[in-house]
């Protein structure tokens, strides 16, 4: 078990919330100093978030690999094996290879962002990751100037992964992004949550977080990172492509077809939840709405 994690947050259950509000004040002033020009506490995560429990976390899961209720990667995905592990980066890159964890570790900066997740399914949880932006490792690798698009797998091993025994999505799960979403500041790849490594049941050791998509791009436990001209396919628009885009911005406006996504349900807020608004772009829409500027988001959802 890899066990790399800012050492300040290690090992710690909880972490009381006036930490939590001094850290994103840093935070904010860190990305202000980047050049964004984004308010103290509003850049970690929209005004007046309050992190789910741990066990709400961790416990409320979608990771069909091992199952498609909401509690079946808290009880069976401890099977899968995550050290050693690495990370093929391949297609339009300068340093392709198969790069180890560790190595990728050593050279970035883990700092911890408060996201909420939107899932599709219209319920969202608010979550205290520890990650680096994506970016600075797509930088290592060199990116060519033709590529357009990142390509991202998961590992798929059916003795570990009990759901992989159902076709209920074509395996190995993939996901994609633009390269200027994959660039983005808020883009980063989670090495665990609330100061502690990966859970398996939440994309160990380590998975991709885009804050304003619907959790689903949010593709666990990654094996290969490829550059690409070409948009890459993707697991749950291979499965439906009319209910599921390759954009999948989170859009209060745009409804699934078999469900609102006007509102949400927020896990964890009374005996069955309460319900909020939801979000343009899950609240990041002045961090994240110019990469859209022109587009017509009802066609590409
Ligand atoms: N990645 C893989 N490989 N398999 C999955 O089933 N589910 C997605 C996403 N990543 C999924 C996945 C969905 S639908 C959501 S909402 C998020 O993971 C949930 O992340 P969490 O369990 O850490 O909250």
């Amino acid at each position: 078990m890899i066990r790399i994690t800012t050492p300040k947050f290690r090992d710690r259950d909880v972490t009381d919330e006036a930490v939590y509000l001094n850290r994103r004040q840093l935070m904010g002033g860190a990305m202000a100093g980047l050049g964004l020009g984004l308010a103290g506490p509003a850049m970690a995560a929209p005004s007046g978030l309050k992190p789910n429990s741990f066990e709400e976390v961790t416990n409320y899961n979608n990771y069909y690999e091992f199952g498609t209720s909401k509690t079946d990667p808290a009880k069976y995905a401890h099977t899968l094996t995550t050290s050693p592990w690495t990370v093929k980066i391949d297609g339009m890159v300068n340093k392709p290879g198969d790069y180890a964890l560790d190595d990728i570790l050593s050279k970035v900066s883990v700092e911890e962002r408060i996201y909420r997740l939107r899932c599709v399914e219209a319920w969202s949880m608010v979550i205290p990751w520890n990650g680096f932006t994506l970016s600075s490792l797509l930088n290592r690798a060199g990116v060519q100037s033709g590529a357009k698009y990142v390509a991202f797998e998961t590992v798929a091993r059916r003795e570990e992964m009990p759901g992989l025994r159902y076709p209920v999505l074509d395996w190995p799960y993939v996901e994609g992004l633009r390269l200027d979403e994959a660039m983005h500041p808020l883009t980063i790849l989670a090495t665990g949550v609330y100061g502690k490594s990966m859970p398996e049941q939440n994309g160990a050791p380590l998975r991709l977080v885009v804050p304003w998509k619907y959790g689903f791009k949010g593709i666990k436990s990654i094996v290969r990172i490829s550059l690409t001209d070409r948009q890459p396919p993707t697991a749950w628009n291979k499965a439906n492509a009319r209910e599921y885009g390759f954009y999948s911005n989170v859009n209060p406006q745009v409804d699934h077809p078999r469900w609102s996504q006007a509102t949400e349900r927020v896990i964890g807020a009374g005996l069955f939840g309460s319900r909020r608004e939801t979000d343009m772009f899950n609240g990041y829409g002045d961090e994240v709405a110019s990469l859209y500027a022109g587009m017509d988001l009802k066609k590409n959802y």
